[in-house]
C-alpha cells in the first residue's frame, strides 16, 4: 500500500481546529476528519438510551450494540450512527457534555480506535481532535498543537452556536469548556497532551487565514504534497 500523507491536529475545544483543518485541507487536497464527531455520536447514543453521562459501566454496555460510520459526501464528513445520519444532530451542548464524558472511558477510546486508523491508511488526511499526534497517528508527517486563550476560544464558539440558532452565553460557554478541558486533560487516558514532535500555534492573536497559512508554510517546508 502507497504511504498516505497524515496531518495531527490536536488541541483543546474551541482553538479552532477543524475550521484550521478545513481550510488546511482545501488548499492540499486533502480528505478533513473530524474524530470529535465520533465522541458526539457515542454521546449521543447514550443520551438515547437513557444512560447517565458518569454510568462508565452503562457506556460500556452500549457499544455492542453500537455501529458507527463515517463518510466523505460531497467533500463534507457525515457520521452514521446504527445507519442514521446523526451530522447535524450532534452539535449541541448537550452532546458535547456527553462526548466529553464518554472520551474518558478507554473501551469508547478503543472502540473508536480501527475506525479512525482505517480512514487514515486509506487517503490523504489532515485529523483533529485530542490524541491524534500522541495515539491515532503517531507517525504522522506533521503534527500540530494548537491553542488560544480560555476567552478568544469561548467567543469563536459562541458565535458558532448563535449562527446555528442555539441560545447561550459566553460566560456559560467559558464554564463549561473549563469543565471540559479539565476532563479531556485531567483524564487517565489518552489526555490532552502534546506530542513531543508537535508544533505550537497560538492563534488567540492571529485570524484564521494567517493561522492557514502557517501550516501550509510548515507543510511545504516538510515538502509534503498529496498524491
Ligand atoms: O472536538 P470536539 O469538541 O467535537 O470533541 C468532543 C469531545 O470528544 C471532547 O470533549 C473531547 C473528545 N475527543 C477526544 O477525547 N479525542 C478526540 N480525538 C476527539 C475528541
Amino acid at each position: 500500500m502507497t504511504k498516505t500523507l497524515k496531518i495531527a491536529i490536536d488541541g483543546p475545544s474551541g482553538a479552532g481546529k477543524s475550521s484550521l483543518a478545513k481550510g488546511v485541507a482545501a488548499k492540499l487536497g486533502l480528505t478533513y476528519v473530524d474524530t470529535g464527531a465520533l465522541y458526539r455520536t457515542v454521546g449521543l447514543y447514550a443520551i438515547r438510551n437513557g444512560v447517565d453521562a458518569a454510568d462508565k459501566a452503562g457506556i460500556i454496555a452500549l457499544l455492542p450494540s453500537l455501529t458507527v460510520e463515517m463518510t466523505n459526501e460531497e467533500g463534507a464528513q457525515h457520521v452514521y450512527l446504527c445507519g442514521e445520519d446523526v451530522t447535524d444532530k450532534i452539535r449541541t451542548p448537550e452532546v458535547s457534555h456527553y462526548a466529553s464524558s464518554v472520551s474518558a472511558v478507554p473501551e469508547v477510546r478503543q472502540f473508536l480506535f480501527s475506525l479512525q486508523r482505517e480512514i487514515a491508511d486509506k487517503r490523504d488526511v489532515i485529523m483533529d481532535g485530542r490524541d491524534i499526534g500522541t495515539v491515532i497517528l503517531p507517525d504522522a508527517d506533521l503534527k500540530i498543537f494548537l491553542t488560544a486563550s480560555a476567552e478568544a476560544r469561548a467567543r469563536r464558539r459562541y458565535a458558532e452556536l448563535t449562527e446555528k440558532g442555539i441560545k447561550t452565553s459566553v460566560e456559560e460557554l467559558i464554564a463549561q469548556q473549563n469543565e471540559r478541558d479539565a476532563r479531556d486533560s485531567g483524564r487517565d487516558v489518552a489526555p490532552l497532551t502534546p506530542a513531543e514532535d508537535a508544533v505550537f500555534l497560538d492563534n488567540s492573536q492571529i485570524s484564521l487565514a494567517e493561522t492557514i497559512d502557517e501550516v501550509i508554510r510548515l507543510a511545504t517546508e516538510k515538502q509534503l504534497t498529496a498524491k
